[in-house]
């Protein structure tokens, strides 16, 4: 949890990222009955903050790096889909619950949600429009250039989409071929390009660092060409290896056939990753992009990553669609990825008691008891991923209890510490999961009493 002593704690303060994301328990899960679900939707919500998250479970191919992939982007399955999820959108829009309160962002995420065609993204985004969103709420179309139409473009445009987040992984024709990525490098420069002159509309990429054989020249060239492509907004991405990845599967090969290790691509090396991060940190910031979390930065501030802060921050998300997460009157909710089940859910009347036509659907899923840490650890987490922890917002005792981990990380080379003020070197925003799960594992082995009530008093 704090870390090792070593003079390059950029490469050597952990051996390996934690997990893609920190958290704690603190939660059971729970059966909801349908009487309590109506309760949810009829009563009035209590966060000041809010964002709807819509998952589209659907992808072209399955990458090798990625285990996202759901389903196989059929057009009537996704048709049939768009046809329920927006139905679902409208029934929940007029809900007591929803109406209670303005929405700051929404997400549509996947998945591939650019694999619906132009009319299925206007249907998404008309529902949305349902909701009472906040004067500049931000919108996101997630997907790929691929298949990216001038034509969906205008329909998300017009349905209220100003948001379009790309995953671009890697540049690098080979590399992307490598990875089951459709287009080449002068494709996408030429589309993004194109994209990012749109007078309002925000265009963000992902990077991933760390695939297969893309060797550190391939990466400054990545590098390079983001900021070629005009885009607003980049993640720059540490490769994880995720179970039941192409690539995991061909790791765990590797260490059982040594006889086939040849023919695999090779891995890049933590040590080369956190060289790779803080490449990309130092050119995007010599260009004058401007750093808005450990793994992000903007060019122009169009683009404001509101979803992403605010999701990060323990806010209140409605989740809509199979397999997506989120937060509902402090309970978290994760609905099931099967989607025949949630087809089956939306026609099924959980109780005839209840007038379904009014009440969304109960969809199959874990709902979790609301953690009584949770808005303490949501605090601790925004700080950490953006690279500074206001020592200020948090009680004092808290403070002084958590001094001692706070130490050994200064002494580490992972953080600074002036005043009230803790900053995360280089090395802590590039290690910044282990230091959130560090710290967790640091309040499970020595309890502080209070958390709840200070999170409580404390959060704004
Ligand atoms: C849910 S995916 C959707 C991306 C979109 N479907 C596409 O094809 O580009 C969102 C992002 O997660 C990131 N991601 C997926 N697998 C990852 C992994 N193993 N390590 C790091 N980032 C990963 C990628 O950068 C990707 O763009
Ligand atoms: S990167 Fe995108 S297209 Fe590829 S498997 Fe993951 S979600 Fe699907």
């Amino acid at each position: 949890m704090t870390g090792i002593s070593s003079p390059d704690p950029l490469k050597f303060a952990f051996t390996v990222k934690s997990a893609p994301h920190a958290g704690r328990g603190g939660s059971h899960p729970l059966n909801l009955t349908p009487q309590q679900w109506q309760t949810w939707w009829t009563s009035p919500t209590s966060a000041t903050q809010r964002a709807l998250y819509i998952h589209l479970p659907f992808c072209r191919k399955r990458c090798s790096f990625c285990n996202f992939f759901e389903n196989g982007s059929n057009p009537a399955r996704i048709s049939h889909y768009v046809d329920e999820l927006s139905k679902q959108l409208y029934i929940a829009s007029k809900t007591p619950f929803v109406q209670s309160g303005t929405f700051d962002t929404v997400y549509v995420g996947g998945g591939t949600p650019t694999d619906m065609q132009a009319s299925e993204i206007a249907i998404i985004g008309e529902a949305i429009q349902a909701f009472p969103l906040a004067k500049d709420a931000e919108i996101t179309l997630e997907g790929r250039i691929n298949g990216f139409t001038h034509a969906k473009f205008n329909a998300a445009l017009c349905s209220g989409f100003n948001r379009f987040s790309f995953g671009v992984q890697s540049f690098d024709t080979q590399v992307r071929l490598a990875a089951g990525r459709f287009d080449d490098r002068e494709t996408l420069i030429e589309r993004l390009q194109e994209l990012s002159e749109h007078p309002s509309a925000t265009i963000v990429a992902d990077l991933i660092f760390g695939l297969p054989g893309q060797t550190m020249e391939i990466w400054q060239q990545d590098l390079q060409d983001v900021i070629q492509s005009g885009v607003h907004g980049v993640d720059l991405y540490q490769l994880i290896g995720l179970q039941g990845t192409r690539l995991s599967q061909q790791a765990e090969k590797k260490a059982t056939n040594k006889q086939k290790q040849q023919t695999l691509a090779p891995a890049v090396d933590s040590q080369t990753r956190a060289s790779m991060y803080a490449a990309g940190a130092s050119l995007l910031e010599s260009s004058n992009w401007q750093r808005l979390s450990s793994c992000h930065w903007r060019q122009d501030k169009r683009e404001r990553s509101i979803y992403n802060s605010l999701a990060k921050s323990g806010i209140e998300i409605l989740p809509f669609g199979a397999g997506a997460g989120g937060n509902i009157h402090g309970h978290g909710i994760m609905n099931a990825r099967d989607l025949s089940h949630w087809h089956q859910a939306q026609s099924q009347a959980t109780d005839t008691s209840i007038a379904t036509d009014t009440l969304p659907s109960q969809v199959p899923g874990m709902i979790m008891s609301p953690n009584p840490s949770a808005a303490l650890d949501s605090q601790f987490k925004a700080g950490l991923d953006s690279g500074v922890l206001a020592l200020a917002n948090f009680d004092t005792e808290l403070v002084s209890h958590l001094m001692p981990l706070f130490s050994a990380w200064k002494t580490h080379g992972l953080v600074k510490i002036s005043g009230k003020i803790m900053t995360q070197t280089l090395a802590g925003r590039f290690w910044n999961v282990n230091l959130q799960t560090g710290l967790f594992a640091y309040l499970k082995q020595n309890p502080f009493e209070s958390c709840a009530i200070v999170a409580a008093n404390k959060t704004p």
